[in-house]
């Protein structure tokens, strides 16, 4: 199947790097000098979207939603019998299929994807069991992929996709704490790579409390920071930073 990605910024082109390794992908913006680079690993861009979608089967919409109508309208006539997979965060499946004929999944990822290492969670109720077994092999490109049971879950899981930002300021806290500490910025940033990948896959085996209960020893060392963690409620402020961002997509 070959791919039209409608919307190269931020989250289109992270989506076309995972994709270009196994998929034809033609990537559209409008301002299209600023996606060039996307050509070095194999994907062609052009500003044309209505040639963009008439030379592929499926096509991913990855722009803004305040730019999603326009785009819709634009490319209706030319959806009939292909597949359209909208990244648009809030946007329900039947807003837009009030306005294009063809069959809708309604998807969040997160930026991730460039690595491969993103986790894609799908809402349809209009694909054969074929074409869902299809694009997830597609998705599957980007990283894990989840279908939901309920459009409504997809709120929720777009946080996890703002979380990205999230992580990057916690990781962004961890130098500077290496750095409070005479280390040098490199190793700082070395030792919070490894503590990052190391914690995920401690944690992808086993439940949070045994890994803390692991490092924490009696009057030790790991029991005074957690005591500082909790004295500055990082937990409800991951929460709610959790919950807020949730709550915006709702304004
Ligand atoms: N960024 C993330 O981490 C993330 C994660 C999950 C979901 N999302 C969702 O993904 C969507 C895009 O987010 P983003 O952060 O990637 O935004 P972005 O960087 O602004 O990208 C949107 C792109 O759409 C292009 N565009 C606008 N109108 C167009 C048109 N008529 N035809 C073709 N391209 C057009 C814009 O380029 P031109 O102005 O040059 O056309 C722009 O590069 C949003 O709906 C967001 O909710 C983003």
């Amino acid at each position: 199947m070959d791919v039209a990605i409608i919307g190269g910024g931020n989250l289109g082109c992270a989506i076309a790097k995972a994709l270009a390794k196994r998929y034809k992908v033609v990537v559209t913006r409008r301002n299209v000098e600023k996606i060039r680079f996307l050509e070095d690993v194999g994907c062609e861009v052009c500003s044309d979207n209505l040639r963009a979608v008439d030379s592929s089967d499926v096509v991913f919409i990855a722009v803004k939603p305040r730019d999603l109508f326009n785009v819709l309208s634009e490319l209706r006539g030319n959806l009939n019998g292909k597949i359209l997979v909208s990244f648009v965060a809030g946007v329900k499946i039947d807003d837009i299929k009030g306005v294009v004929g063809c069959k809708v999944v309604r998807a969040m990822t997160n930026i991730s994807a460039e690595v491969g290492r993103s986790i894609t969670a799908y809402y349809t109720e209009d694909l054969t069991p074929e074409e869902e077994f299809e694009l997830e092999l597609m998705l599957e490109c980007m990283g894990d992929v989840v279908k939901v049971d309920d459009e409504k879950l997809l709120d929720a899981i777009t946080a996890y996709s703002s979380a990205v930002a999230f992580m990057a300021k916690i990781f962004q806290s961890f130098v500077y704490a290496g750095l409070k500490l005479g280390l040098s910025k490199d190793l700082a940033r070395k030792l919070t790579t490894a503590l990052f990948k190391g914690a995920s896959e401690l944690l992808n085996l086993e439940e949070p409390e045994v890994v803390i209960e692991k490092v924490t020893t009696p009057a030790g060392t790991t029991i005074e920071g957690l005591c500082k963690l909790m004295e500055h409620r990082i937990d409800f402020g991951i929460v709610d930073a959790m919950v807020s961002s949730a709550e915006k997509l709702k304004h």
